[in-house]
């Protein structure tokens, strides 16, 4: 992969200005960046196997939607560089310190993955897990992975979505969808990914639907797969 320019690199302070795609919020960002920390290991627990496979083979550098504070450093080959998209600046500190741990090579750029910043068919990978939840236009980011993404290169996702109509899970997720988003900075419970994520324009998708068992209920329902551009 080939990036023209390196905006913000492991040693360098970064800040997001507010944007029509993301709007910081101190309060509620340094507590998802404190909660991802500390719920991170059981959170990826519940969702390990589907992200092993989904993130097997990855190529030596990938660019990752929305990184947080690192949670899929680990599926990283050895040695791996990560263009992390994270225009959260209070995950910035606890995802540098991981990449540190783990021996990755971090370029945080601190914009959101509606407009993406690097070239067209520049990007052999781009990940994401947790995310399309959270951004402002799911289309116009998967719009973005297309571009950055080369003839062939792969979009690796495990993300969570509504639940079959009808369900609890899914009567839940309609009933806590206020407080949900607002603690959650934005995070909806009631999109279908699939969806979007099939009708986006990749020459090939495979995904899978499945539950997780968590206390946190609207959150139970997940998809995993991958999409070739
Ligand atoms: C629920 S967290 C998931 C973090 C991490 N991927 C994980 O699995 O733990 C959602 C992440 O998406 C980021 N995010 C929110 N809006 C975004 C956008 N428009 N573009 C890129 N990332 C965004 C947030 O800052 C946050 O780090």
């Amino acid at each position: 992969m080939t990036t023209r320019t390196r905006q913000s690199t492991t040693s360098t302070p970064t800040r997001t200005r507010a944007s029509a795609e993301f709007v910081e919020h101190p309060g509620r960002g340094r507590f998802n960046s404190a909660f991802f920390w500390v719920m991170g290991g059981y959170i990826n627990g519940l969702m390990h196997e589907r992200k092993s496979a989904a993130f097997a083979d990855l190529p030596p550098t990938v660019v990752e939607l929305g990184s947080g504070v690192g949670a899929n450093l680990r599926y990283l080959p050895t040695g791996a560089r990560l263009v992390a998209i994270e225009p959260n600046p209070y995950m910035h500190t606890r995802l540098r310190r991981a990449a540190r741990a783990r021996g990755v090579d971090l370029e945080i750029r601190s914009v959101v993955g509606e407009r993406i910043d690097l070239p067209d068919a520049s990007a052999d990978a781009v990940i994401s897990s947790l995310v399309l939840c959270s951004v402002r236009d799911p289309h116009a980011v998967l719009a973005e992975v297309r571009r950055v993404l080369r003839p062939g290169g792969r979009f690796s996702f495990a993300e969570h979505v509504a639940a079959t109509p009808g369900t609890p899970t899914r009567w839940t997720q309609r009933a806590l969808r206020r407080p949900w988003a607002w603690v959650f900075e934005g995070c909806s419970c009631e999109r279908d990914l699939a969806g979007v994520i099939r009708s986006a324009g990749f020459t090939r998708v495979d995904l899978s639907h499945y539950r997780i068992r968590s206390p946190f209920l609207p959150f139970n329902a997940h998809i995993a797969g991958t999409a070739i551009a």
